[in-house]
C-alpha cells in the first residue's frame, strides 16, 4: 500500500491557511453559521475552495446546488462564476435565507444566484420536463442523503456532456464501512457508491477530503 498521510488538526489548519482563499465575507458567514445548532451541515473551507476550483476548470456558467443551508458553499461557487454565470440554488426551506442573502449581497454575487425554495427532486423533474436537460456544467449535491440515488438519475439528465456531478458526504463520517450502522441515509449512500463504481455511463473519482466527495463526469 502506498503511503497515505494521516491528517491532524494542525495539518487541517495549515491546509485552510495556505490552501484556501477565503474572503472576509466568506469568513464572516462561516463564523456566523458556526453559532447555529446545525452548523456542522456547512462544508469546510477546503471544500469550498475545491468547488471554486472545479467551476473555474470547467469554465462553468450554469451550476446547480441542492442544499443551501446558510449559503456558504453557494457563496464559494457564485464567486467563481463569471458575471453572466448562474447558480440555481435549491433548498426545501428558507429558514436561513436572510443570513445567506446578506452575505451574497455583501460579496456582490446576489445577482448570480437564483435561490429556489422547494424539494430538490420535484424542482429537478420540472427542469427536465422544461427541456433543461444537458444544460448544466456542474451539479453539487448536498441535500437529503436518503435521496442521493434519485438525485443522481435526474442530475445525469440535467448535466451536459463533459459536465460534472459532485456528491458530498459519500463517506458519511466513516459510517459507510460500519456494518452496525443501518440508517436510511447511510444505506442510500452505500447503494449510490456501489452503483457509481460499476456505472459505465460515467467516469468517477471518490476523493477522501472533507466527508468524502465523489466526482462524476458525464462523458462527451
Ligand atoms: C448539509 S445542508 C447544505 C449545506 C450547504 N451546502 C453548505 O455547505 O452550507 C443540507 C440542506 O439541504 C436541505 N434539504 C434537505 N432535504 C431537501 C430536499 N429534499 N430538497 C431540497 N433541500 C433539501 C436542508 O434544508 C439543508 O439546508
Amino acid at each position: 500500500m502506498g503511503n497515505r498521510l494521516q491528517m491532524t488538526s494542525e495539518l487541517f489548519e495549515y491546509v485552510c491557511d495556505r490552501g484556501t482563499r477565503e474572503t472576509d465575507v466568506l469568513k464572516d458567514l462561516r463564523l456566523s453559521t458556526q453559532k447555529l445548532p446545525d452548523s456542522d451541515m456547512r462544508v469546510p473551507q477546503e471544500q469550498g475552495q475545491f468547488l471554486d476550483f472545479l467551476i473555474r476548470v470547467l469554465q462553468a456558467r450554469k451550476v446547480m446546488e441542492l442544499g443551501v443551508f446558510t449559503g456558504y458553499s453557494s457563496l464559494w461557487m457564485a464567486g467563481a462564476l463569471p458575471e453572466d454565470g448562474r447558480l440555481i440554488a435549491i433548498d426545501k426551506q428558507d429558514t436561513w435565507k436572510d443570513l445567506a442573502e446578506r452575505h451574497w449581497n455583501a460579496a456582490g454575487v446576489r445577482d448570480k444566484i437564483d435561490f429556489r425554495i422547494g424539494r430538490a427532486e420535484a424542482l429537478m423533474e420540472k427542469m427536465v420536463a422544461a427541456g433543461e436537460g444537458g444544460t448544466f456544467d456542474l451539479v453539487f449535491i448536498d441535500a437529503d442523503k436518503k435521496s442521493y440515488t434519485h438525485y443522481y438519475e435526474l442530475a445525469l439528465q440535467l448535466v451536459r456532456p463533459g459536465g460534472v456531478i459532485v456528491f458530498d458526504n459519500t463517506l458519511r463520517l466513516g459510517d459507510v464501512v460500519n456494518p452496525s450502522v443501518h440508517d436510511p441515509a447511510v444505506d442510500d449512500i452505500r447503494i449510490l457508491n456501489e452503483m457509481l463504481r460499476t456505472d459505465d455511463r460515467v467516469s468517477i473519482s471518490m476523493v477522501p477530503i472533507s466527508d468524502g466527495l465523489t466526482l462524476v463526469l458525464k462523458p462527451v
